[in-house]
């Protein structure tokens, strides 16, 4: 019998966890002091929903959003940790999605063209991703010109409170127990000063103390003169930007 090292076995269990989480009802997941959405279902069910061709998600997980993709999407998925790619494959033939391919790769260097994708999702993985500087950049580089990065993240609380206090103290333990997480993360700030056309989120609350606010919206990558789209036909969506 072969042992795994330990960081195997960390995500091999991590990635066993992510499946098992999957089973969670996201109707069961209410939003605190949400504008527009009661609960995760419908908050995934808005900005997932209505995707069309191609779409590519960093992190994908255990497959936790392919049930809310379009069927007729190209979905392309990267995600680094290999024991969670039995669990997409299986998610992705329960939900119908026949057009996918699935990299082992990493956010900061994704495996598609320049300008050639029309969405880029990530939920809850900006938070983990070592440089969130260079994997901004290289999916604003992957994105066709208008082209939506479109994001749910829990983020850092504001600094002086109560929450932000224990993010920092936790943030290194947090790190290693929960293969790179940081709870500290001011990824609104990252996302501001990345240089898309624009960017817009809601801020809510979930009953789960640590990592929390969390930001969901869109960031639209900067549009040439020649492709003549603008934000309202990238989405129908309307964010409110908060920082
Ligand atoms: C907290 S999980 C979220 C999974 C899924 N997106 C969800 O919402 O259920 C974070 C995911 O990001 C992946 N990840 C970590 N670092 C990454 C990186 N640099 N590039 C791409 N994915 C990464 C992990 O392997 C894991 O699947």
């Amino acid at each position: 019998m072969t042992c795994l090292p330990l960081s195997q076995i960390q995500k091999r269990l991590f990635a066993w966890g992510m499946a098992k989480a999957n089973a969670a009802d996201d109707h069961a997941i209410k939003l605190h002091d949400c504008q527009e959405y009661g609960t995760m279902a419908d908050l995934k069910r808005s900005l997932l929903g209505n995707l069309q061709g191609t779409v590519l998600e960093i992190g994908p997980g255990a497959g936790a959003n392919l049930s809310y993709y379009p069927t007729n999407v190209y979905w392309i998925g990267v995600e680094p940790n290999p024991f969670m790619h039995p669990y997409i494959y299986q998610e992705a033939e329960r939900q119908g999605l026949n057009n996918i391919e699935l990299h082992k790769g990493m956010a900061d260097k994704l495996p598609a063209e320049d300008g050639s994708l029309d969405t880029v999702v990530s939920t809850y993985v900006l938070c983990s991703v070592t440089d969130i500087d260079v994997t901004l950049r290289d999916i604003q580089r992957v994105l066709k010109p208008g082209g939506a990065f479109v994001f749910i993240e829990h983020v850092a609380a504001p600094d002086g409170s109560c929450t932000r206090t224990v993010q920092d103290g936790v943030t290194p333990i947090w790190k290693t127990v929960f293969d790179g997480c940081h709870p500290n993360r001011e990824t609104g700030m990252f996302l501001h000063d990345a240089g898309f056309e624009l960017v817009q989120y809601q801020q809510f609350w979930l009953s789960i103390p640590i990592v929390s606010p969390h930001i969901a919206g869109i960031a639209i990558s900067r549009f040439t003169a020649q492709a003549g789209r603008t934000v309202s036909e990238n989405t129908e969506h309307s964010y409110t930007r908060q920082i």
